[in-house]
């Protein structure tokens, strides 16, 4: 199998982190850069054990310079804050290398809705057109050929697959959707603040972001470009004392409230079908965050409640796999014509 060179600018940061570890057990990229400004000169396997004897050890940590990326890589991973990635992005596409962005900068189609939500101004507004939205099940086509890959937001990836089927067969009335989301506390970055430490977080169950947490409108962009037009909904995450995954329940009234339960569940099914990753689960299961660990599942299942005419959807994903560095593999697969499943077919670790 050819192999493909990757760049992971952000090695330090949850979502890098993440990347390493399922890049060492991919068939065809392979790490040949790892970017940290604080921990520059170190060798990878010093400063991840847990990558010790495994492909990419062996590689010194460095400062990024997109000169020397475009030497050495073919693919590079900016796994870096909003506002940090956009001016990463152009020399590195302006040096013919593909680009997955982590963060927020390159998802919002309208550089006034990015700045009207990330409090700064996009630099980089000539890339926006260019962009794809990485989530493979929608665009794949798109992502083959793309140069630049916006790797979607954690509770957007989770909320739009959990949407998906209830919105392309026309199940819900879209301005009615309610999205209740809880998130593990990786999902807040590995940076040290004090809403993250242990104490703050362990025992304990908070509501954060209200009413305008960032993926708000990246959530409304998407569902309104499959409803077909303009679509404001609610959204409230909540953080909760576990290290990964996400939880979406999601509300919606049903345009048609004598829909049965069997007909909402065949909508999702076969919606999904022959698809690898998106599990429809059995009448009457509900889906569990350990059963998704570290892998690129969305389990979902639908419950049709006819007493308040809403359909009542759960949707599941790990935030940092399918949520972040598992996506962008994905992404990175199919933007080197490679399977989108490269390296990424494993059991979850419950
Ligand atoms: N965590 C998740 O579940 C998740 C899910 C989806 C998307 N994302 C997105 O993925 C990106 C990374 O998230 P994360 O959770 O891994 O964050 P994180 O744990 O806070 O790590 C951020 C990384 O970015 C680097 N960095 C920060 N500021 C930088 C700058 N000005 N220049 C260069 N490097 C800089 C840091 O490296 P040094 O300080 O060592 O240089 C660190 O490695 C973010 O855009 C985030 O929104 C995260």
């Amino acid at each position: 199998m050819k192999t493909y060179r990757v760049g992971l600018v952000g090695i330090t940061g949850y979502a890098g982190m993440e990347v390493a570890r399922l890049l060492a057990g991919h068939p065809a990229l392979k790490l040949a850069m790892a970017c940290s400004r604080a921990e520059a000169g170190k060798r990878l396997g010093e400063f991840y054990p847990f990558l010790e004897h495994l492909p990419g050890s062996d590689i010194a940590i460095s400062v990024f310079d997109p000169e020397k990326a475009a030497q050495l890589c073919d693919i590079v991973f900016l796994s870096v804050p909003a506002g940090t990635a956009m001016g990463m992005a152009v020399p590195l596409l302006v040096g013919g290398v593909k680009v997955v962005d982590f963060s927020a900068d390159f998802r919002l189609r309208d550089p006034q809705v990015y700045e009207e939500w990330y409090n700064h101004a996009h630099t980089a507004t000539e890339l926006l057109a260019q962009a794809v939205y990485g989530i493979p099940e929608l665009y794949a086509e798109q992502i083959g050929k793309a140069r630049l890959v916006a790797n979607p937001g954690c509770y957007p990836t989770c909320s739009i697959l959990g949407l998906y089927a209830a919105l392309r067969c026309g199940l819900i009335e879209e301005e009615s959707i309610v999205i209740d989301a809880k998130s593990g506390t990786s999902g807040a970055g590995r940076k040290a603040a004090v809403p993250t430490l242990f104490c703050e977080v362990a025992d304990t169950f908070r509501a954060y972001g209200l009413p305008r947490h960032r993926h708000t409108p990246e959530i409304e962009q998407e569902v309104s470009l499959l409803a077909g037009r303009d679509v404001r909904l609610s959204f409230t995450p909540h953080l909760v004392p576990m290290n990964r995954g996400i939880f979406a329940t999601i509300y919606a009234r049903l345009k048609n409230p004598r829909l049965t339960a069997d007909e909402a569940r065949d909508a999702f099914i076969s919606t999904w079908e022959g698809n690898r990753w998106i599990r429809v689960l059995p009448r009457g299961a509900l889906p569990e965050v350990r059963y998704v660990r570290g892998t690129m599942f969305c389990d979902v299942s639908v419950v049709n409640d006819p007493r308040t005419g809403r359909l009542i959807v759960l949707s599941v994903i790990d935030n940092l796999c399918r949520g972040a560095a598992g996506q962008a593999i994905a992404n990175a697969n199919l933007m080197c014509g490679l399977p989108v499943e490269t390296g990424l077919t494993v059991a979850p670790s419950v």
